[in-house]
């Protein structure tokens, strides 16, 4: 416990330094992200995803997916569709270089239990890496909002997001099953 608030005080007092010395051409790129996504990555509402302290691989391929069709939302195509490759790299460089705050979700500690329970026996970790920190192309999944992680799990299920990998993994989960994964998740 000691620990843990040592290292959030370590993240407070690193945030502001970071964003006002990352004033590069990438953050200017960023403005039009920001309104959804928040200017470092830390999305202030939980519909949309934080982007802070994710892989840049990652970051890169899913603004190539979105660009071209082959992940689809109402809100971010448009957003994709207008960047060029160097915009895409350079926004993932940004972004994958902030720093990824916790998460407020409220959680209930049995369906974190639960949820870790299922993550050790679907090995999940053998791709997101321990603590689900992510690496290349494996995103980094702790932290993460709470409804995009259901949203994301429940269409990887159900097939509106398409992935030979993610999909097979999650196809014989139930809707509590995945609220107690999401909820695990959000709270690492
Ligand atoms: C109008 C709101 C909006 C704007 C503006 C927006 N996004 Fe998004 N973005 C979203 C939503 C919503 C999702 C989640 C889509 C889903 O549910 O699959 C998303 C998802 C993403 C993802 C995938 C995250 C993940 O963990 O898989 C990336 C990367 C991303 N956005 C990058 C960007 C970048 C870069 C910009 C600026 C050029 C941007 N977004 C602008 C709403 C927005
Ligand atoms: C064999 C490797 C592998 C395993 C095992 C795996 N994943 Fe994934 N996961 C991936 C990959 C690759 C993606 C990105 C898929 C894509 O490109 O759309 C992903 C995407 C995700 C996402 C969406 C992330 C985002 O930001 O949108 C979540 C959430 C997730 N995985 C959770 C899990 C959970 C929970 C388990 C265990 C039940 C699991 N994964 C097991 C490889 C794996």
């Amino acid at each position: 416990m000691k620990l843990k608030l040592k290292v959030l005080a370590g993240a407070a007092a690193l945030a502001l330094p970071v964003f006002l010395f990352t004033g590069t051409a990438d953050a200017a790129k960023s403005d039009s992200c920001a309104h959804c996504h928040g200017t470092d990555g830390n999305s202030t509402s939980s519909a949309y995803p934080s982007l802070a302290g994710q892989t840049r691989e990652y970051l890169y391929r899913q603004i190539k997916a979105f660009k071209e069709g082959t992940r689809k939302n109402s809100m971010m195509s448009p957003a994709a569709v207008v960047l060029s490759d160097q915009d895409a790299q350079d926004l993932a460089e940004y972004f994958s270089g902030q720093t990824l705050v916790r998460s407020t979700a409220k959680t209930d500690p049995a369906m974190i239990d639960q949820g870790k329970k299922i993550a050790f026996e679907a090995q999940c970790v053998i791709c997101h890496q321990p603590n689900f920190k992510g690496l290349n192309e494996f995103p980094r999944v702790s932290r993460q909002k709470y409804p995009y992680i259901v949203k994301q799990l429940k269409d990887f299920r159900d097939g509106a997001r398409v992935s030979d990998i993610m999909g097979p993994t999650v196809k014989n989960l139930t809707d509590e099953q995945i609220d107690a994964l999401a909820q695990y998740l959000t709270s690492l």
